[in-house]
């Protein structure tokens, strides 16, 4: 018997060299410790011995299972560190490798500018205002004072989805928007995209940006429509700039301008920018109509107020001398990445 359990300590040694993985070793615990191992296969003959032969091979079995069982453990551990080194091998970062380019993006020129007058508005106490992109035919031409068969709709015509939804052609309808929802004192700036169906040129897109300006309180005067926007070109153009303001026709302001910045260009001497003109046209305006208030329930007995338009492709264009309105939409970095 003391030469069995010796053969299963070899064979056991053997099997344990042999082993590779945590299976193998698992498989040599059960073949020689388990419960229909090899070990307890041997002891299960144990009564036939004698008393004097029956601790003898008692205290050799249990020494070969705990030189087994520490075989195994030790097993174990190495399998362990093998799987371990092989992992980080097959996860080894190579940091000297060129690295995928994550270039940092910035903001689009519109935005640029965008942001730019609106801080200038933000200083001049104004806040920012939104409305709908789809809109009512009601806020876009009739609460103006544009009602239907009126010329004024002609020059905006636009994609209508019903009889009276439409997208909005310009930004106006934010004004009678905020009117409805807001009791003067009014003084908000409302950016955003309109659309218009107009063929795509240099100058012309079927999506463009507008904004719109709408101040309303008590003694509201022109006075006060051109100092705001007198400080408003200082601040875009340079202190230097002046404005001047040109009598127009818009239905829902009366009396109604363009104004025109001296050219940032020339300086008002007249440059190709300009057109020789030393002016540059930058948005329309006048007095709020007295119609325009009453459609939305301001008194124009006791309250005045001036808006204005801003085209807002046109100011970046300016800005950054681009002849073409058309690349401010194609999404070509080489044309992007300039600003
Ligand atoms: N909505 C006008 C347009 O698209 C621009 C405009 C002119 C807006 C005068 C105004 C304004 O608020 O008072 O042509």
């Amino acid at each position: 018997m003391k030469q069995q359990l010796e053969e299963i300590r070899a064979k056991a040694a053997q099997a344990l060299q042999q082993a590779r993985s945590l299976q193998d070793l698992d498989a040599a615990r059960v073949r020689f410790l388990g419960k229909k191992g090899e070990l307890t296969a041997i002891l299960k003959g144990m009564g036939k011995l004698t008393a004097e032969e029956r601790p003898v091979i008692g205290q050799l079995a249990n020494d070969i299972r705990a030189d087994i069982e520490a075989r195994i453990q030790q097993n174990v551990e190495q399998v362990k560190e093998r799987m371990q080194e092989e992992k980080l091998k097959a996860e080894k970062i190579d940091v000297t490798m060129p690295s995928n380019k994550h270039e940092l993006g910035h903001k689009h020129p519109l935005s640029i500018v965008l942001d730019e007058v609106k801080e200038i508005f933000y200083g001049m106490g104004f806040s920012v205002a939104s409305g709908p992109e789809v809109e009512w035919d009601y806020y876009n031409f009739e609460a103006l004072n544009i009602p239907k068969e009126h010329p004024a709709r002609d020059t905006q015509d636009t994609f209508y989805i019903t009889e009276n939804m439409l997208l909005r052609t310009q930004t106006s309808p934010c004004q009678i928007r905020v009117m409805e929802q807001q009791k003067p004192p009014i003084r908000v700036i409302a950016p955003g995209r309109v659309y218009r169906s107009d063929a795509v040129d240099a100058t012309h897109s079927p999506i463009f940006h507008q904004i719109e300006g709408l101040v309303v309180d008590k003694g509201i005067t022109m006075a006060d429509l051109k100092g705001n926007l007198e400080s408003f070109a200082k601040s875009l153009y340079g202190e230097d700039t002046k404005i001047r303001l040109r009598p127009h026709h818009f239905p829902f302001t009366e009396p109604s301008c363009e104004i025109d910045v001296s050219c940032f260009n020339c300086g008002g001497k007249g440059c190709p920018m300009c057109k020789g003109e030393g002016w540059i046209e930058i948005l329309g305006g006048g007095m709020v109509h007295p119609k325009v208030l009453k459609n939305c329930g301001v008194d124009p007995d006791v309250y005045s107020g001036f808006a204005f338009g801003i085209g807002l492709e046109r100011l970046v264009m300016f800005r950054f001398n681009i002849d073409d309105m058309r690349l401010l939409y194609e999404n070509d970095m080489r044309f992007l990445s300039q600003f």
